[in-house]
């Protein structure tokens, strides 16, 4: 008799279990577009120079491994409160922001999560649609109901803005409405700056816990552009949560470096947060670890590694942009029946292909190239070496 007989099998993870069927995939010119990771011209994930100073300097002065706070590395936690909210943020010198160091932008939501699942009566979730598929798995899991507000409309290939903010107007008092800061995910389609004042104006009229998650600051235009719907909120007065990552900024993916914070309305209450979330956190994984949280602080608070990292990102930028402008030339090259602007106008690491998952099942079964059923292709993937094959595997499952 075995007490796991009645355990049913979990079905695949919609993104990293398509790396996992990529991995068992035999044939040479395979072509993962499915997670969100970028790669180089050369097909590998970066290590930034900024970041192989760090680990250099690491290397040649080992310290002993310790437990670190439950909250995480002190200096990391105020250089991400600075990167989020601003150097200067009087919020954060007020102390309403408690934030923690977390694993990943995965393991922010879940913390958020964790702590907002004690709220009793425990509130309603909104995500968007669509949204990254874990957001509603996680706040399923984590014991939440979780509806949906209108975003992507496929006719006018864009956000449904009007919808969104209906939909937000109809919620309850609470509700948790989960937002992309930026480079929403699967998408690419982002509110504009007046977009975000009428989001932040129906949360305010309806008393609405904003969740915002940003895990690819600096892939659009900028950090600081890239975080200012967060800075809408913080001149809104709003009390809201944050999820942060350097899996993709820092391309540190493995070392799960992120954050969550928690804009509360006085210290007081930031403190009870935190110490709400540090239960959290202790009952999960006890205490993070520590490597990549010492790179990050570092490169983020010394001035030349901090600028050595801002010229790289924007390389990897204008790289995204550069392989979204070929493919889209590529696609018009074949004189297809479709208009490929899209791909241009999406932004961040993804483009929202409008394939369907037969379409996405044939690129897999046919050409190698792996995407997600929603359609969903990393451009970040894409480079000179598999560009062409990629064209031409869309445009044979395209009509
Ligand atoms: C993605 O959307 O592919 C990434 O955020 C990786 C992940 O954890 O799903």
């Amino acid at each position: 008799m075995s007490h796991f007989a009645a355990v049913p099998l979990a079905p695949r993870d919609p993104i990293l279990g398509v790396t996992e069927a990529f991995q068992q995939d035999p044939r040479p010119y395979k072509t993962n577009l499915g997670v969100g990771v970028y790669q180089n011209e050369q097909g590998q994930i970066p290590v930034l120079d900024c970041v192989r100073q760090v680990e250099r300097a690491i290397g040649h002065d080992p310290r002993p491994h310790g437990y670190l706070p439950i909250d995480g590395f002190p200096l990391y936690i105020a250089a991400v409160k600075a990167l989020v909210f601003g150097p200067d943020a009087g919020l954060v010198a007020s102390g309403r922001v408690a934030t923690l160091q977390a694993l990943g932008g995965t393991g922010g939501l879940r913390l958020g999560a964790g702590v907002l699942a004690g709220f009793n009566p425990r509130p309603g979730v909104l995500v968007s649609n669509p949204s990254w598929e874990n957001h509603e798995a996680l706040f399923r899991r984590a014991g939440f109901r979780v509806g949906h507000y209108r975003y992507y409309d496929p006719n006018r290939h864009g956000v449904d803005v009007d919808g969104l903010v209906a939909d937000l107007a109809a919620a309850a008092p609470g509700t948790i409405v989960v937002l992309h800061a930026c480079c929403h995910n699967p998408t690419g389609y982002d509110l504009r700056p007046d977009d975000w004042a009428r989001v932040v104006a129906v949360c305010a009229d309806r008393q609405l816990m904003p969740f915002l998650d940003m895990a690819y600051q600096g892939f659009d235009r900028g950090l600081n552009e890239d975080a200012q719907a967060i800075a809408q909120f913080v001149a809104a007065d709003l009390t809201f949560l944050v999820a942060t990552s350097f899996s993709k900024s820092l391309s540190l993916y493995g070392e799960r470096v992120g954050s969550i914070n928690f804009v509360t309305g006085s210290a007081d209450e930031a403190a009870r947060v935190l110490s709400q979330a540090k239960v959290t956190a202790r009952t999960i994984y006890s205490n993070p670890p520590s490597f990549g949280a010492k790179v990050a602080a570092q490169v983020l608070t010394d001035p030349d590694l901090r600028a050595s990292w801002e010229t790289e990102l924007g390389q990897m930028r204008d790289r995204i942009k550069a392989v979204r402008r070929a493919l889209r030339r590529g696609l018009e090259d074949r004189g297809l029946n479709g208009n490929f602007s899209y791909i241009t106008q999406q932004t961040g690491m993804f483009s929202y292909s409008g394939l369907t998952p037969e379409q996405m099942h044939r690129l897999r079964d046919d050409y190698a190239v792996y995407g997600l059923d929603s359609g969903r292709l990393c451009m970040a993937a894409i480079n000179h070496g598999n560009i062409d094959h990629v064209i031409e595997a869309i445009a044979n499952v395209w009509e």
